[in-house]
């Protein structure tokens, strides 16, 4: 017989026929078919993803047609979101959305940020508690280029010379959203000037050099070219000279996989293990994605 509380209680979801491919002949990065995020998503497929997403680091969810508020909640079942410092490129309606474009609307207004990504970097490694992980939803492609990079950091520190290895372990760098903004406005003048109070929510913070994956257990390398201003205690031009060597390594061929965006693509990565880089597109094109970034641990 049927008690009232069996009755009234929600249905579990359906499973779903997800299949997962490792990415050929790349250092990273799965695909995900057989997945709509639309739908309610059964605890047990939830897990799947999640260890699919630490085993491959970039998960590419094909064939997405889910809203924004699909997309938040989502990205809230992997922890708390983050809101990026330029409140200017929120998606109206939904502050834990930036919008990642070059279009300018009809009033001659950037919507989005235009050159997300033109440097290496780890999202929000500049904050105590950068992100783990951002899932970026295409919404309108250029039909040449777009691409972006990602590079595969646990194989960076584990290929790294031993030489350098052992110069760099149980170092601190600092990192810091205003490394590279004033050189980005000079090129790209609809970036706002920050105001005080943008200042004051992204004070430089310092990160291990080499940081450890908090649910893999992993060691990864935690420098990039965009937010990391020096190594602490070193001279300025050893310092200057150590993140060279340790930014090119980090990029070297043989880490990276590129992904050329698909309609409806919807992709989420590790930034606890990667760096990625937008690779450009002709500026006459519109490009068009949603942003939401998870909240990761404190580095250690
Ligand atoms: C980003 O850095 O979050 C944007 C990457 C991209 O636009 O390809």
């Amino acid at each position: 017989m049927t008690t009232l509380l069996q009755r009234d209680r929600p249905a579990a979801p359906e499973l779903q026929d997800i299949r997962i491919h490792a990415f050929d002949k790349a250092p990273l990065g799965a695909e995900v078919l057989g997945l709509d995020l639309a739908r309610p998503l059964a605890d047990s497929d939830f897990r799947r993803i999640h260890q699919a997403h630490l085993k491959h680091h970039v998960l590419v969810f094909r064939e997405q047609r889910i809203t924004p508020a699909q997309q938040v909640a989502f990205s809230r079942r992997f922890g708390p979101l983050q809101i990026h410092v330029l409140h200017q490129f929120q998606l109206p309606g939904h502050p834990e959305v930036l919008v990642v474009s070059n279009v300018i609307d009809e009033n001659g207004k950037p919507i989005g940020l235009g050159d997300a990504g033109v440097y290496w970097h780890s999202d929000l490694s500049y904050k105590d508690r950068p992100s783990l992980g951002s899932m970026l939803h295409a919404q309108e492609l250029p039909a040449e280029g777009g691409d972006t990079l990602f590079a595969n950091m646990h194989l960076a520190w584990e290929t790294l010379p031993e030489a350098l290895r052992r110069a760099v372990e149980g170092l601190r760098a600092e990192h810091s959203y205003l490394c590279k903004y004033e050189e980005l406005r000079q090129r790209s003048p609809w970036r706002p000037k920050l105001s005080e109070a943008q200042i004051a929510e992204v004070k430089p913070v310092i990160q291990p050099v080499v940081r450890t994956h908090p649910e893999t257990g992993r060691k990864a390398l935690f420098v990039s070219e965009h937010f990391t201003t020096r190594i602490v205690g070193l001279p300025e031009a050893e310092s200057r000279e150590l993140l060279a060597q340790l930014f090119a390594h980090s990029v070297r061929p043989e880490h990276l996989y590129r992904h050329v965006w698909q309609p409806q693509d919807m992709v989420f990565w590790d930034n606890r293990s990667l760096m990625h880089l937008a690779t450009g597109f002709p500026p006459e094109m519109r490009r068009r994605l949603n942003r939401t970034t998870i909240e990761g641990d404190a580095p250690f």
